[in-house]
């Protein structure tokens, strides 16, 4: 029997998506096969077992449609797969046929669920392959020459004479530098961004301004149209890990700033983190790529997880991991609590050992043979917690008040960013945030302590201002379903 190339339900649904909104049915059904295998070759880790299983609901396609095999020989390039796989995956798939179309099951797979999991449908399709396929290969995208040329018009409309000296292309936004003939002018355009942003035509997104250390220089970021954005791929982070400083004891990274640069922070010196934002700001993704960056550096030994998620849903795959306390994802407030209470005492003894060897924390040479891990608390929604118990906000300040000499950081999350679910004494005592979308500055004021985030595009686009150092603006990479179960996998392929 002819080799065939399986499918399942929703792999089929993402197929008619693509070719229905992505691609206008202008190509058969199996180049969308086609492309979601270039899409997986991308990836730099190899597609899983679990892709494998053949459900049903599916649907069948012959080698000769994917491949071409049996085709007059310009049509055929089933070679050429072979030989891509065979480099790919050390295997000679010359000599094994099994083998050869496994792999190829494997990768369309994945790159369908790629699709269905980073590409928008109301993005157009074609940018979003162009950036997939050929990010970080060719020069981005090009943009239309002459919007240097509508920005000096729309400052001249509210009286400002610039000229614009360079110009950035970031994965959202268009960054702007120009040069102001006054300085007084600098005030104007501070007020009149709300009016430059209309008379560019740039709906409800906003332009920031940000002062350059070049005189009389701003740089101004003004959101491109939903269509034309890149999305920062999660392999990306695997890169961006390599680059981190030799001294940072937990590096995480979360995306990347305007001019494409992998931005990251030592999470150990953060030392806790308040993430806030609104419903499909792009919280849960940010929280993803802070734990697959630790668990692709640290093995249980040296990283703890307490992971507490009131909605049961988006940390459930972690709780397989090895370095998971308790082995499960706590979503009751009452499990919860006792969980931070123990992690309270555990505070204590350190502190008094530490005490006891005259170390400063955890990182002083005279505590380096307690070999102790350090522990991350990750709470995905914490106004949920709050309103099934008062009772959890005491150990979480106890914590982020004196844990960091111990080792313990915590890391929460919240959708409702308010004075109830944020108290004065969370806020003193967790000075690193990061604000994704709000819709009002009044939140962006409790994340923050400044407006701007109400004026955030979504989907990850965010705000991050670390303890000492000024907030800039990140584009949040884009962590699927798939690249979490990938994340996964590694790590426990690493630890054995
Ligand atoms: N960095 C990103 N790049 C592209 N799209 C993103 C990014 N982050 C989030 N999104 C999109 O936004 C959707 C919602 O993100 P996410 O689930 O993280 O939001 P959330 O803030 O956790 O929302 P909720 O409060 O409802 O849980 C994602 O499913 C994804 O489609
Ligand atoms: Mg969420």
């Amino acid at each position: 029997m002819a080799a065939k190339i399986y499918t399942d339900r929703q792999d089929e649904q993402i197929i008619e998506t693509v070719l229905k909104k992505g691609l206008r049915h202008t190509v058969p059904k199996w180049s969308v096969l086609r492309l979601a295998f270039g899409r997986s070759l991308r990836i730099e880790s190899h597609p899983d077992e679990s892709l494998d299983h053949r459900e049903g609901g599916g649907s069948e396609y012959s080698l000769e449609q994917l491949t071409g095999e049996g085709k007059d020989h310009e049509e055929d390039f089933t070679p050429l797969f072979r030989a891509l796989l065979s480099v790919r995956h050390a295997e000679d798939l010359f000599a094994d046929n099994d083998a050869f179309v496994r792999w190829l099951q494997r990768h369309v797979r994945r790159g369908l669920r790629e699709f269905r999991s980073s590409w928008m449908e109301s993005h157009d399709f074609h940018n979003y392959l162009l950036h997939e396929l050929l990010g970080n290969l060719t020069t981005p995208v090009p943009t239309v020459a002459d919007d240097g040329e509508r920005l000096i018009h729309a400052l001249a409309e509210i009286g400002i004479t610039a000229e614009v000296v360079e110009h950035q292309e970031g994965s959202r936004i268009s960054r702007y530098y120009v040069r102001l003939r006054d300085v007084n002018d600098i005030a104007l355009l501070t007020r009149g961004l709300d009016k430059l942003a209309f008379a560019l035509g740039l709906g409800e997104y906003g332009i920031f301004v940000s002062p350059t250390r070049e005189p009389r220089i701003a740089a101004l970021d003004l959101p491109r149209p939903p269509e034309q954005w890149h999305m920062v791929p999660a392999h990306t982070l695997v890169s961006w890990l390599e680059t981190a400083a030799p001294d940072w004891r937990m590096p995480v990274y979360l995306g990347q700033n305007v001019s494409g640069q992998g931005f990251g922070f030592d999470l150990a010196t953060a030392p806790h983190l308040l993430i806030g934002g609104t419903t499909g700001s792009g919280k849960s993704v940010s929280l993803h790529a802070l734990l697959l960056s630790l668990i692709r550096r640290h093995d249980p030994e040296h990283l703890k997880l307490l992971l507490i998620d009131p909605k049961h849903v988006e940390l459930a795959p972690y709780a397989t991991l090895p370095h998971v306390i308790e082995q499960r994802v706590l979503s009751d407030a009452s499990d919860a609590i006792a969980s931070l209470q123990r992690l309270v005492e555990t505070m204590s003894e350190r502190e008094a050992i530490l005490a006891s060897l005259g170390a400063r924390d955890i990182d002083d040479p005279r505590a380096a043979h307690q070999g102790w891990a350090r522990i991350v608390v990750v709470v995905e929604e914490l106004a949920d917690l709050i309103l099934q118990s008062n009772a959890i906000e005491e150990p979480l300040v106890r914590l982020a008040q004196k844990a960091r000499a111990s080792g313990i950081h915590l890391v929460l999350a919240t959708q409702r960013p308010d004075a109830q679910t944020f108290s004065g004494l969370l806020r003193s005592n967790i000075p690193s945030r990061i604000a994704l979308s709000v819709q009002k500055g009044a939140e962006s004021r409790i994340i923050l302590d400044e407006t701007g985030a109400e004026k955030l595009l979504g989907k990850g686009d965010m705000l991050v201002k670390l303890i000492g150092q000024p907030t800039v603006r990140i584009h949040g990479v884009m962590v699927s379903p798939n690249d979490i179960a990938q994340g996964i996998v590694d790590a426990k392929r690493r630890i054995l």
